[in-house]
């Protein structure tokens, strides 16, 4: 497979500024780079790169894929935690981002708001990932459509079932993801856990041929799934807020069980992006843990394809198709 040089130094924000068809090339992509990976061949498609991964929040699957995927391709990653740089403290996100794109071919960005990777992406001049912000994860949604196209061999068609808080950014950016890739999606959730009404939208405009359901009964959500997806009740950062205590006891019925993943009605997979609450005895469980551990549980597929994906991206916008 040929690697494509026109996402030359383009961004990846929300994922929606890409078409179904660049979207479906990035997966094949990812799905090639992980065959050459295992064959042992390495073409150092970011020979000589120099990558800013700025982490605002803490991370294992984002920033040791972005690490991995960069030392493999000949590239180097450089962590800037949230205390080791200026940035929220002596300087503004506009200077930071004029700073670093003097230094770097490329910045990866988890942080709060989506309003800063933007800045970041209009000021620094070079490429910027969006590696997770309160409102937005598009990395991982490429990872688990990643996971199913390996598992069902086909994206379009399927049906996904997002059950839990239906408004963090795991949520929008699947709902958004999955209908633009041409799979039906379900939220199960409290109503006042449903997306924002700007995320909906965005999605009967993004959707293509595609039913979007939002239910307050987690039952009606995965009739038919072929994926049930949850995350967990309380994202990075949420944690002192008000109202948690409530919204915890709120979700507890959206819990991903043994009953709910048998009501689907087929031999259905569970997917989780991790990190997730599911052992016994914590103070919350968003999934239990026998399908958590279970068979038809692809949760480490999908965090090995992080690390895939996100290669995907940084060789095609960073390293530009060059050997
Ligand atoms: N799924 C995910 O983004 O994991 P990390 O928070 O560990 O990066
Ligand atoms: N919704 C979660 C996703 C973690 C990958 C959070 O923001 O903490």
């Amino acid at each position: 497979m040929e690697i494509r040089s026109d996402f030359f130094g383009k961004s990846l924000l929300t994922l929606m500024e890409y078409t179904p068809d660049e979207i479906a090339y990035f997966i094949d992509w990812a799905i090639e780079l992980k065959r050459l990976k295992r064959a042992g061949i390495h073409n150092y498609y970011l020979k000589d790169k120099n990558i800013a991964m700025i982490f605002e929040k803490t991370s294992t699957r984002t920033r040791c894929a972005t690490s991995v995927a960069c030392l493999d391709e000949g590239g180097h990653a450089e962590f800037l935690g949230k205390d080791a740089i200026q940035l929220g403290k002596k300087e503004s996100v506009k200077d930071t981002a004029r700073v670093l794109g003097r230094m770097y071919d490329g910045i990866l960005y988890r942080g709060y708001e989506q309003k800063s990777v933007e800045m970041l992406a209009e000021y620094s001049g070079v490429p910027v990932v969006n590696g997770l912000t309160d409102d937005f994860h598009p990395t991982q949604v490429l990872a688990d459509l990643m996971t199913a196209k390996e598992c069902f061999g086909k994206i379009r068609g399927l049906k996904m079932a997002y059950v839990g808080d239906g408004r963090n950014n795991m949520a929008n950016s699947l709902l958004l993801g999955c209908v633009r890739m041409g799979m039906d999606f379900a939220i199960g959730a409290p109503k006042n856990l449903f997306p924002t009404e700007n995320i909906i939208k965005k999605a009967n405009e993004m959707k293509d041929n595609v039913s979007i359901v939002l239910t307050e009964d987690p039952y009606e959500a995965v009739k038919d799934a072929d994926i049930i997806y949850t995350d967990v009740w309380v994202s990075m950062g949420e944690e002192n807020q008000p109202g948690i205590k409530e919204r915890i006891e709120s979700l507890t019925k959206y819990q991903v069980n043994k009953k709910l993943m048998e009501a689907t009605g087929k031999d259905s997979v569970f997917f989780h992006c991790l990190p997730a609450s599911h052992e016994n005895g914590t103070h919350y469980m968003e999934v239990t843990e026998d399908v958590f551990e279970s068979q038809n549980s692809l949760v480490f597929e999908e965090a090995e394809n992080r690390m895939h994906t996100i290669k995907a991206m940084l060789t095609l916008l960073i390293g530009g198709g060059r050997k």
